[in-house]
């Protein structure tokens, strides 16, 4: 054995995957794309595009892995905020994306699942949404939650006027409200909360995403910018995530 075959051999056993104990439910945070296309010389949109090529990659890599729940931040309700061209170029995107999804992900058992608030979409989204949520409901394999214009802080402000609505209408009595009723009125009802959470692109913040169901989530920052992150960056934090002892406020 070379001194190089030594290094792989060592690496790839300190990244080796317990199959047995994968994370439930992986959450990404797909940030770099500006930055990885700014290196190069393109413009943000070029970031974007290859991007959604990851997002293809590891959503199949993680579906064959017999990863059950994959939840990635795509557009955030703060991203408005973009110039207008750049924030159109993105909607075009996740709409090829939407209409293409069986081919780019190659798999015809995921279930895919949009959340966020519908406000501010195009009827021409929301259709793409409609159908693709209905044209897979049925599937058992991975299910991908796609966040699109998604906010945490927006995601508890609505919950909080659908548990009012229902107190208004007699459905529910405000010492009912627990937990469970907050959980159950976000839009992630029925998900599990993200076992492991990553963001790439060196970045070390939130920046609004999952911030109830993240209480207990296992961590992982990454350098490497989204359109770079390879099944072996995914490898490495599963295998970090594996190495863990989850408390929950325990012993
Ligand atoms: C992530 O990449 C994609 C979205 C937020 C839509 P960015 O566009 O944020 O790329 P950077 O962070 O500016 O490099
Ligand atoms: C978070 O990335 C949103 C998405 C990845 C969709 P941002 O690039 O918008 O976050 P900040 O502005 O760096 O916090
Ligand atoms: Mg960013």
């Amino acid at each position: 054995m070379s001194y190089l075959d030594i290094m792989f051999f060592k690496k790839s056993k300190n990244n080796k995957i317990d199959i047995n104990n994968l994370p439930n439910h992986i959450a990404i945070i797909m940030d770099g794309n500006g930055r990885w296309a700014k290196k190069r010389g393109l413009p943000r949109s070029a970031g974007h595009k290859a991007g959604a090529k990851t997002l293809e990659k590891i959503t199949r890599y993680a579906g064959n892995l017999g990863i059950r729940n994959l939840t990635v931040y795509a557009f955030s309700t703060e991203n408005w905020k973009r110039p207008q061209q750049e924030v159109d170029a993105l909607m075009e995107l996740l709409g090829e994306y939407l209409d293409n999804y069986k081919k780019l992900i190659g798999d015809d058992n995921i279930r895919i699942r949009i959340i966020g608030t519908k406000v501010g979409l195009s009827d021409e989204i929301l259709d793409k949404i409609n159908v693709v949520e209905s044209a897979t409901a049925k599937n058992d394999g991975l299910t991908l939650y796609i966040a699109l214009n998604y906010g945490g802080r927006e995601e508890l402000v609505n919950s909080v006027k659908k548990i009012a609505k229902k107190i208004c209408d007699g459905e529910l009595i405000v010492d009912e409200i627990d937990e469970g009723v907050v959980s159950d009125n976000l839009y992630t009802t029925g998900c599990p909360e993200p076992d492991l959470l990553i963001r790439v692109s060196g970045e070390r913040r939130l920046s609004n995403f999952l911030m109830w169901q993240s209480a207990y989530s296992e961590l992982w920052f990454d350098d490497v910018n989204w359109p770079d992150f390879s099944t072996k960056d995914l490898n490495r934090a599963i295998a970090d995530y594996q190495k863990r002892n989850r408390r929950f406020g325990g012993v």
